[in-house]
């Protein structure tokens, strides 16, 4: 499998964290310390189907590809304004594709679930062309009333166009059950024979116990995946890892001993846009010319279930 386009849209609306200390308990000093975040983007008029259509014609574009020759799409969401018909569904509509369509919930670690599922699906001769996109509004998920959660997230969409080739190396996607860690649970209508009417709990995180879970699934994911494809930790390029916290990317980076450099991010623009932070990253560094043909690229996201998710390629588009 390799990639051969890439494409992000992010809303307009920027929020700083002096804006959230107008109505929170909170400071622009305890947000930028504690997270790295100094500002994200939420959204205000758009709604994430536009931003996802968008991020997907990006792609598709770059890819040179119409959306009529896509087999499959895969979308990495969490919530959105519908639970059915799937996001994947509405995206298509809007990018002229006539394939299947699937939505995929493995929170933060989406994207690289979605990879490997895309990769699962080539192999079997089930699909060449698959649009593997993330489009997530954690907004949406957390109560504004509470500091721990709301100060964390924005929101985005990002896609790749995948096709047929030998760039991937290896993935390795995990999940453990830890449910009570972090969580957000929708209301369902009543019922009159249920005896639980479920009204909704905005999420829920511990943030330690996360972060944590967060920094030993990353660093066992991406040791397991050097050693499966004999690369040492020197030897690659760019981890491109999922936008939680800066303080998860330096304790991992210092783990692994190698320099700042080779660790990009963009959490301190946009927070944490769940399973879309890697792609939309992915996506800057491609626009923005930093990706070099030949490099060795790590991707390695984690979040609630608890999920996490690695994989390594060799980048060749340019
Ligand atoms: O993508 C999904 C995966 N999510 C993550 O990976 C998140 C992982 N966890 C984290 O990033 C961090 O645990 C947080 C950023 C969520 C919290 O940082 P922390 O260093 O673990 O802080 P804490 O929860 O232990 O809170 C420390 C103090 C507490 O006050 P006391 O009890 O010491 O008086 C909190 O009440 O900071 C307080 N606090 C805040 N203060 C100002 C918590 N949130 C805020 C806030 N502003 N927004």
């Amino acid at each position: 499998m390799k990639i051969i386009g890439t494409g992000s849209a992010i809303p307009s609306l920027s929020v700083t964290n002096d804006m959230l200390s107008v109505f929170l308990d909170t400071s622009d000093q305890w947000i930028r310390t504690r997270t790295g975040i100094v500002e994200r983007r939420i959204i205000s008029d758009e709604n994430l189907k536009d931003l996802a259509v968008e991020a997907a014609k990006k792609a598709l574009e770059e890819a040179n590809m119409d959306g009529s020759q896509l087999d499959y799409i895969i979308c990495s969401n969490v919530v959105n304004y519908y639970v059915t018909p799937s996001l994947s569904c509405l995206i298509s509509g809007e990018i002229n594709a006539a394939c299947p369509c699937v939505d995929l919930n493995a929170a933060c670690s989406g994207f690289v679930y979605g990879l490997d599922m895309a990769q699962a699906y080539q192999l079997a001769g089930k699909a060449k062309n698959i649009l593997v996109i993330c489009a997530e509004e954690p907004t949406r998920m957390c109560s504004w009333k509470d500091r721990n959660t709301a100060v964390l997230f924005g929101d985005g969409a990002a896609a790749v166009v995948v096709t047929e080739g030998d760039d991937f190396k290896a993935s390795y996607i995990t999940a453990k059950y830890r449910p009570e860690i972090l969580y957000y649970q929708r209301a369902l209508e009543d019922c009159p024979f249920v005896t639980y009417q479920q009204r909704g709990v905005p999420m829920y995180m511990n943030g330690k116990e996360v972060f944590k879970m967060a920094v030993n699934a990353s660093i066992e994911g991406i040791e397991r995946i050097l050693k499966e494809t004999g690369h040492t930790a020197d030897q690659v390029d760019h981890y491109i890892l999922h936008q939680a916290n800066m303080r998860i990317i330096e304790t991992i980076r210092n783990q692994l001993h190698q320099p700042v450099e080779k660790f990009p991010h963009n959490i301190e623009r946009l927070g944490n846009t769940s399973s879309a932070t890697i792609p939309i990253l992915l996506d800057e560094l491609n626009k923005g010319g930093k990706l070099k043909q030949g490099d060795t690229i790590l991707l390695s996201g984690f979040g609630a279930g608890f999920t996490a998710g690695t994989c390594l390629f060799t980048w060749t588009m340019n």
